[in-house]
């Protein structure tokens, strides 16, 4: 186990950490599970620790797995709304007496307490893809304190580790030999994040799963993540492939992760705004990309559905397949382990 040098780390995408650090903040993960499950305290671990949580958008899971992970761990989460402090703003963007420049916002909080964890995409940058990112790296650039990100444009790094604790929970801890088809499905919204699809793949690249990916051609991912994915496969083992069909993907799967993201070549920088109404029409075209139960039965007997929820009942899954066998209780063990994984992630990072 490798905890040197992970004290004090943000924790802003997973190609900060090597597959050994990755495995590290696991393995505590599920021990501190273990002991949560039989009742027993750990709040020994970050005790008077305040982790400051900006959201920027809304959330279930994200914002009560982190305030009731840092409260287990014998700290405090404070909920933090940009509109009831002032807009953390980047140079040039100020706007007097109604924002705060993040220079500022990120050394006054590390001062005070001893993480701070942000979300922000979508509308909360006007969809401006890399923006997002590069909000979290000027906290992290002047906070003293390590720097958790809790969703941005492009990776939602604390939920791919929840999804391949999943998956290890599933098949053990090697993936070699399990195959794992990712879809983009519809939505009749054009808002949904493309982060957890990257974070999910990525995830599991460093474990030798083998990862068939299918989406219409217009919704592709990063390029650059997608060589990471590749180059991460290259290294570890497993594969990665992309088809143009969902059922080519689900064909003897052991996991379908199917759900709906935005369309990246109808959002800043590619256009110069969001394209919702285009991206609409787009999507129709595609209504019949769902996870149904005909698409299940293609996948292994014991074949499981994945999503990190929010989802779109009877759009990007029915809920036959999330309330039946496939779904449940994997879904739902899945948004779990956003608990207990953020607690190890904590456990390590913050000093
Ligand atoms: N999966 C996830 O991040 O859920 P929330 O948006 O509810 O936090």
């Amino acid at each position: 186990m490798i905890t040197e040098g992970l004290k004090g780390r943000d924790f802003i995408t997973l190609r900060d950490f090597t597959k050994a650090e990755i495995e590290t903040m696991l393995d505590l993960s599920v021990q501190l599970k273990g002991e949560y499950t039989m009742r027993r305290r750990h709040d020994d671990i970050l005790p008077g620790r305040t982790l400051f949580m900006m959201f920027f958008n809304p959330s279930l899971r994200t914002r009560n797995s982190f305030e009731a992970g840092i409260f287990q761990l014998g700290g405090h989460g404070h909920f933090l709304q940009p509109e009831a402090t002032r807009l953390p703003t980047l140079e040039g963007e100020d706007v007097p007496y109604a924002s705060e420049r993040i220079a500022d916002v990120a050394r006054v909080l590390s001062r005070m307490g001893d993480a701070i964890a942000i979300r922000i995409l979508g509308a909360a940058v006007n969809w401006e893809y890399e923006k997002s990112l590069k909000i979290i790296n000027e906290f992290a650039k002047y906070s003293d304190k390590p720097v958790i990100n809790m969703e941005d444009n492009k990776y939602h790094p604390c939920q791919g580790m929840a999804d391949v604790m999943t998956l290890r929970e599933l098949y053990g801890r090697d993936l070699r030999g399990r195959k794992l088809a990712v879809s983009w499905t519809y939505s009749p919204s054009t808002r949904k994040p493309i982060a957890p699809h990257h974070d999910f793949m990525y995830a599991a690249s460093y474990f030798g799963a083998d990862i068939v990916f299918a989406h219409p051609k217009e919704m592709r991912i990063d390029p650059d993540v997608e060589a990471a994915i590749k180059a991460n496969v290259e290294l570890n083992g497993g594969s990665y492939s992309v088809v143009d069909n969902m059922e080519a993907a689900c064909e003897n799967a052991d996991v379908v992760y199917a759900k709906n993201y935005v369309c990246l070549d109808l959002l800043p920088p590619v256009t110069k705004e969001a394209q919702p109404d285009e991206m609409a029409k787009l999507f129709n075209q595609y209504k019949g990309w769902i996870a149904d139960e005909k698409r299940m039965k293609m996948a292994k007997p014991d074949g499981r559905y994945m999503h990190c929820l929010p989802c779109e009942r009877g759009y990007e899954v029915s809920d036959a397949v999330l309330d039946g066998k496939w779904g449940n209780p994997t879904a739902y063990d899945e948004a779990e382990n956003r608990l207990h994984v953020q607690k190890g992630i904590m456990a390590c990072i913050i000093p």
